[in-house]
């Protein structure tokens, strides 16, 4: 069978594609998360473009398999049970969800680990044993690599590093119930919170001032910041700091040869890189001091995420 399938399950987009097996995106296709509060309204409308999808590639014969990759997604055994930037609650089986309505066999894994096997098998960690990915996108998520193998832990949930808290006062409140966790401050939407944030707390004109705060996002801090806005590029010093402290600790864990960037912000270059990576010198512990390379994913932007989940669809049973 020469093709799989790739989902990427969003807090804002769903999108899902066929996939080839050197690693080509050949279609996609998306829907939006948000607009779905039923969960099988969503199962519904993915499949709804899905099937068509499939169909111009010859059926689900054609199809080995298929590899999602949710928030909180649950390779062990299919499900998501709690993910605060969807929009549904309870422990919901999506694999089996899919694979039934499709017809092709079905594994469900956290986002991030997805986004980490899509960087081992196409990307900037092939050959690497030991790596950290960081997802950057409405939430922050990790996917920890281990002597070549992904990190899922006794329940399947391992990794949750972007809930790690990283301010104990006056942390900033977080989807997942609780203050202060990096996501609050690192994700996409964790910037445009500084954003509105530093626009209230400092005096001085801005180009993000032209937005109403409520709709900045974090591409128009970068925006702001290449057109030399100070204000703007103190954000991504903010938020790069924070993440750089953070990661210098996470190295500690495992000793990575590389921690692997993942997502829009990753593109912020040089505005949000080299904060991060100072924050990293100056916090590392010394034995680590100058070994762990900070990279930026080689995963082709739109589709990359899809390309990862689909490095899953190889490896499903047959059904
Ligand atoms: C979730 C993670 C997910 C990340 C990125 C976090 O809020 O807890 O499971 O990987 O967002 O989507
Ligand atoms: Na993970
Ligand atoms: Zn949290």
């Amino acid at each position: 069978k020469p093709y799989v399938v790739g989902m990427d399950i969003g807090g804002t987009n769903t999108v899902f594609g066929v996939v080839d097996s050197r690693g080509n995106v050949l279609a996609t296709d998306s829907v939006k998360t948000q607009s779905y509060s039923k969960i099988e309204d969503y199962v519904e409308a993915v499949c709804t473009k899905l099937r068509p999808l499939i169909e111009s590639f010859g059926g689900v014969e054609k199809i080995k398999g298929m590899g999602v990759g949710a928030p909180n997604g649950n390779y062990y055994n299919g499900t998501i049970e709690f993910a605060p930037n969807l929009p549904w609650r309870g422990v919901i089986p999506l694999a089996a969800l899919f694979e039934e309505k499709i017809g092709v066999p079905t594994a469900l894994t956290n986002d991030a680990n997805a986004a980490a096997i899509g960087e081992m098998t196409y990307g900037a960690a092939r050959g690497m044993k030991d790596f950290i990915m960081i997802t950057l996108g409405t939430g922050v998520g990790s996917g920890i690599v281990v002597n070549g193998q992904l990190v899922y832990g006794h329940d399947g949930f391992a990794g949750e590093l972007g809930h790690v808290i990283v301010r104990r006062e006056n942390g900033r409140q977080c989807g997942c119930g609780r203050k202060g966790c990096l996501e609050t401050y690192c994700s996409a939407t964790g910037v445009a919170r500084t954003a509105r944030e530093f626009l209230v707390a400092r005096p001085e004109p801005s180009l993000l001032r032209d937005i109403p705060a409520e709709e900045i996002v974090s591409k128009d801090v970068f925006d702001a910041a290449v057109r030399g806005d100070k204000l703007a590029q103190d954000i991504f010093e903010y938020t790069g700091r924070i993440l750089g402290e953070a990661l210098a600790d996470f190295i500690a864990f495992s000793s990575p040869e590389a921690i692997i960037l993942f997502g829009g912000l990753a593109k912020s270059g040089d505005y949000i890189m080299k904060p991060i990576q100072k924050a990293i010198d100056d916090n590392i512990l010394k034995i680590y001091a100058g070994k762990t390379k900070l990279l930026i994913s080689e995963l082709k932007d739109a589709d990359a995420a899809v390309l990862g989940a689909s490095a899953l669809g190889w490896e499903v049973r047959d059904i």
